[in-house]
């Protein structure tokens, strides 16, 4: 037909997207297939990087991200091009897709690791900023270095970071939960992680002095028992509890409403933001860190995909979407295959790579017609992270998602040292939380892996000065 005409060139091979899903699966297919002819077809002029990968424990991996030049990943595949445009549209039947500066090519398999994108709080507004993963913190400090005030809304990882590393400027955080860190957390390790956000006060909004060294040492999960002299720099920080952004509006436009009562500094601040609570803030920006939305839209036109709740598109075992010989990986893709009962999908670097690398198996088991089986690491959840600079360790169902009321939980708690929680399901592991260098996470991720039933060792599974891993051995 007319598309097929216009084809500039097909490969075997077309991913778009440069971010580690997309980077990933073109490694693993460009590695697999050396011959095939593989095309990267990605927006930006960077591509990421996974660098400094350490297995950490079977199923725990650690690495960082960083940008590179696509160019890198060239010179590295001889058979690989990348494009630098963003897909316009996608044609399933003709097997092609469009790029925005009006190209089009041809695949035989293609896999759509195009991300998602920050869910903004309004239409675009100069004083509403979404940001990136890789958006260092000191980037985010330069843009925050005239800053007096700003209000970080969402209570995810984004934002857990975020007002960690924000200094010299007084943070509001709205979060729509009773605790904070409600993605990763129960409200237990929400406590331990802010010690200045003591039990008496959770459900009010505590403005509450937060020391922080001015030296590079960060004071971590910092306390208050901190006074002057120490050389610290203070800042003020509170935490609006269980509401959302009702409206955001400019000074004038403060002025013109009736909105006269709010706070004394009518019309003082840039932009103002008022919370389903009642209260409105004024402040310099707004941080919207609520999530991303899976980028989807340019690949839907005219295609037939099934989209799960969430607006990703729904892929199989294989990483196959709906549509023949399309696949998809990352946060563009909801896993839509019965999981194992110790894994959920969340939206994570860790997953990005896992997703992009065994789609790519996937794409090349398909051409060869063998058969695959879906990956080990799919069958336990696993993360690690930093939070509040503390080591943080997430395994299986962390809290307790989809168990029910039934499940027990253990917690062991040393103020400003280590929180240990596990989460029990009939007398088995099924999920822990461990928060600083507990030690624990291989011999918990083998009780969780095996479901031995831990019934006979009750709360001594925890005790300090019993060394678990004996137990076990
Ligand atoms: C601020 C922030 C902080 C985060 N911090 C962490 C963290 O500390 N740890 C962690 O594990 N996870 C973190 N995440 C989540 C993590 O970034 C994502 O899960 C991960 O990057 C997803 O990878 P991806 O390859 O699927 O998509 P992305 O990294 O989003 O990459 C998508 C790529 O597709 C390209 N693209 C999009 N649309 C098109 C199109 N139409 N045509 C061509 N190319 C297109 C984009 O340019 C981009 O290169 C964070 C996310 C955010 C927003
Ligand atoms: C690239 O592909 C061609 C054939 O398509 C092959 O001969 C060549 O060896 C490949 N290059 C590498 C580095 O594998
Ligand atoms: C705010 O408005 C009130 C009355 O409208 C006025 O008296 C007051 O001076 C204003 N404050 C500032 C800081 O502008």
């Amino acid at each position: 037909g007319d598309m097929a005409d216009k084809v500039e060139k097909t490969f075997k091979f077309v991913i778009v997207g440069g971010g580690i899903a997309g980077v990933t699966c073109v490694e693993q297919l460009s590695s697999q297939i050396p011959s095939a002819e593989v095309a990267l077809i990605t927006a930006g002029p960077h591509i990421k990087a996974v660098t400094n990968y350490k297995q950490v424990s079977k199923m725990l991996e650690e690495f960082d991200v960083e940008e590179r030049p696509a160019s890198v990943l060239e010179e590295k595949f001889p058979n690989l091009t990348v494009i630098h445009s963003a897909v316009k549209s996608l044609h399933t039947q003709s097997h092609s897709v469009e790029t925005a500066d009006g190209r089009i090519f041809g695949y035989e398999k293609l896999c759509i690791c195009s991300g998602g994108r920050p869910k903004l709080l309004t239409q675009e507004n100069p004083y509403v900023l979404g940001i990136r993963d890789t958006d260092s913190a000191q980037e985010f400090q330069k843009r925050l270095s005239k800053a007096k005030r700003i209000v970080v809304v969402g209570n995810g990882g984004i934002a857990l970071e975020l007002v960690y590393e924000v200094e010299g400027c007084e943070v509001i955080w709205a979060v729509k939960d009773k605790a904070i860190g409600n993605t990763f957390f129960d409200a237990g390790a929400a406590q331990f992680l802010i010690p200045s956000l003591e039990a008496e006060k959770p459900e009010r909004a505590a403005p509450c002095k937060r020391p922080r060294y001015t030296t590079e040492e960060p004071a971590a999960g910092a306390s208050h028992t901190f006074t002057a002299g120490l050389h610290l720099s203070l800042l003020l920080f509170s935490v609006e509890y269980q509401c959302e952004v009702e409206k955001i509006f400019t000074s004038e436009e403060l002025l013109n409403s009736q909105q006269q009562t709010l706070r004394p500094e009518n019309g003082s601040w840039p932009v103002y933001i008022q919370l389903t609570n009642g209260k409105t803030f004024g402040c310099d920006f707004i941080v919207s860190a609520t999530g991303v939305v899976p980028n989807a839209e340019p690949f839907l036109y005219g295609n037939n995909f099934a989209l799960a709740d969430d607006g990703g598109l729904q892929v199989d075992d294989h990483m196959m979407t709906s549509e023949p010989d399309v696949y998809a990986a990352g946060d563009v893709c909801t896993a839509c295959w019965e999981h194992s009962p110790l894994w959920q999908q969340m939206r994570l670097w860790t997953q990005a790579r896992q997703m992009g690398w065994y789609a790519g198996r996937c794409m090349v088991a398909d051409i060869l017609s063998e058969p695959i089986e879906l990956d080990f690491c799919f069958e336990l959840f696993s993360h690690i992270t930093k939070f509040f600079n503390y080591k943080v360790v997430l395994l299986g169902k962390f809290n307790g998602q989809g168990l029910g009321p039934d499940h027990e939980l253990l917690v062991r708690c040393t103020k400003g040292q280590e929180y240990v929680k596990v989460v029990l399901s009939g007398g088995r592991m099924v999920g822990a939380v461990l928060i600083g260098e507990t030690d624990l996470e291989e011999t918990f991720e083998n009780l969780i892996l095996n479901q031995m039933d831990l019934t006979p060792y009750g709360e001594e599974l925890l005790n300090p000065n019993v060394d678990i891993e004996d137990y076990f051995d």
